[in-house]
Order: structure tokens, then sequence, then C-alpha cells
């Protein structure tokens, strides 16, 4: 077991989230995107970070998850690493990065692996998926499958919305699941699905399960840190539960800023550089020969 030296805490394995599954002990889980968010999360004691392709829509602005590319999640995903200690980092792998052939896989979580220090990468879906996770399990990399509804496929799915409220559609989460736990992978994630499929799930699973919108019988929970924090206006997934309205202080924090520029009151004298007297004397008469007047700009 390696103890983070500042920390103090011991680093997440796969094996450690085995053991707390069998021991009973949920598992907290929770995406971050950057630095800072990273060092907050680390600070809060969470398991698992998730560096999710939710970032194409939390920090990047596009409507979906579709967008995103392994450029930009590499770049994320590195700098969620820097602000990490202990918690076992997950990266997900864009849409279209991984699904056409063994060989496209495998690139690609090697980059992720080599140039972020991920710990292990997600994969969506059941299929032609399955395949992909067991050729990267072979490949060496750890794997995080993620069944139910799965964000980079929704428009297949019929849009966002729960999955596996019939018997039928259960059974499909349900096998998927179990195929991706027989091609390796070493965690799943499954969301919306009703906590009827979770439970059925749970008796047939032996990989540590984390659920998202999946009711209460999961081994552990993942939330969006955007959506837990109440930094975005606007309504959010029934599975959404704000634990701070971050928004609210930002906007008044970045208001007050404002006001304080237009109105002279910032920067006060304890915000400003001092100079010697004589300096400045100095610095005065360096200048006072030459002509004055702001210059103009264009
Ligand atoms: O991209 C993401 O944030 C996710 C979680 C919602 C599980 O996949």
């Amino acid at each position: 077991m390696s103890i983070h030296p500042v920390a103090g805490r011991a680093r997440v394995t796969l094996g450690a989230l085995a053991a707390k599954k069998a021991a009973g002990e949920k598992i907290v889980m929770v995406t971050a995107y950057d630095y800072p968010g990273a060092q907050i999360v680390d600070a809060a004691g969470v398991d698992i970070v998730l560096v999710g392709d939710s970032a194409a829509m939390t920090v990047l602005g596009y409507d979906s998850t579709v967008p995103v590319t392994v450029d930009e999640m590499i770049m994320l995903t590195a700098a969620v690493r820097r602000g990490l200690s202990t918690p076992l980092l997950v990266a997900d792998l864009p849409f279209g990065s991984y699904e056409a052939s063994d060989e496209l896989a495998i690139a690609t979580a090697q980059r992720f692996i080599k140039e972020t220090g991920a710990d292990a990468v997600k994969i969506e879906r059941g299929g032609t998926t399955v395949d992909r996770a067991r050729a990267l399990v072979a490949a060496g990399i750890p794997v995080v499958g993620h069944v139910g509804l799965t964000p980079q496929t929704a428009s297949s799915l019929g849009g966002y919305r729960a999955q596996g409220r019939t018997a039928d559609s259960a059974s499909r989460v349900i096998e998927d699941a179990l195929a991706l736990q027989d091609a390796g992978c070493s965690l799943l994630v499954v969301e919306a699905v009703p906590s009827a499929v979770t439970s059925v799930l749970m008796a047939q699973m032996g990989i540590p399960v984390i659920g998202i919108g999946a009711g209460a019988d999961a081994d552990g929970q993942v939330l969006v840190f955007h959506d837990l924090l109440g930094i975005y206006d606007g309504g959010a997934a029934r599975f959404v539960k704000r634990y701070a309205e971050v928004r609210g202080a930002m906007v008044a924090g970045v208001s007050s800023y404002a006001s304080e520029v237009r109105s002279r009151v910032y920067p006060a004298a304890e915000h400003t550089y001092g100079m010697p007297a004589e300096e400045a004397e100095r610095l005065a008469a360096l200048f006072a020969g030459r002509a004055g007047g702001a210059r103009s700009v264009g």
C-alpha cells in the first residue's frame, strides 16, 4: 500500500475498491475537469475521480458529449492528475476514439495512460464495446464499463432518458453488464435505470458497481461536479442532488469585484505595491521634462 506523503492517506487502488465492496463500504466517485476542481474533490476525500466526457458540456460548452476530442480530454485529464493525491483516476475515452477496432481502442487508451497518468479508462455500452474491453484488459489497461443510459449514443436510445424500464430492456442492460464483467472490467458504472434493475444487477456482479440515477443498492455513487455543487443555472436530471449553490456565490463575487472597480473602491492601499519616496521622486524627475499627455492608441 502506498501512502501519499502530503495527504497521509492510502492511495486508492482497484484492489482497495474491491475490498470496500466486499466489506459493504460505499464507494464515492465524482467527476473533475481541471486542477482546482481536482484539488477540491481530493481534499474532500473521495475514492474515485472521473474525468468524464461530460466535460464536453460542463466545461467546453458543447451541447452533448459527442464532439469532445481525445486531445481535449487528455489536456483536462492531465490537469486533474496534477491536482490529485490519493483517489483513483479514471478517464473517459471520447466517442469515436475506441469503437472501430481493438487497435484503435488500445492506441487511444495508451495515450491516456502515458500522457495523463490516468489509472483506468471508461468506455460505454455493451455489444462491440465488450470486445474492446477485453482487448484493453489483455493489453494491461484497467477498464471501467458504463451501461444503462450511455450518453455517447443517447440519440439511438431515444435521448437522455432512463433505460431498463421494461423487463426486456432491463435484461439487456444486465446482460451488457455481465458481458463487460466477463471481459475483465474492473468497475462498472450504471446510469439512469430503475432501482429494481440495480437490485437484480447487484446480485449478479462481482466487480464494484457505481450508480448514477440507479438507486441506492449500487456499491457506490457518482455525480457530476458541476451538478452537485450547483455551478449551473437551471434544471438537472431527476437523480441530481445539489449539495451547494456555488454559482450564486461566484456571480455575487464577480459582481462585487466589478462594482468596486467601477466605484474605485478596489484596489485599496493594501492591494498596492509601495516604492521608497526618494525612488518615486527620482522617477518623477526622470520624466518631468518629457512632453505630457496620455498616449492615444489606434
Ligand atoms: O461523463 C461523465 O461524467 C459520466 C458520468 C456521468 C458517469 O460518464
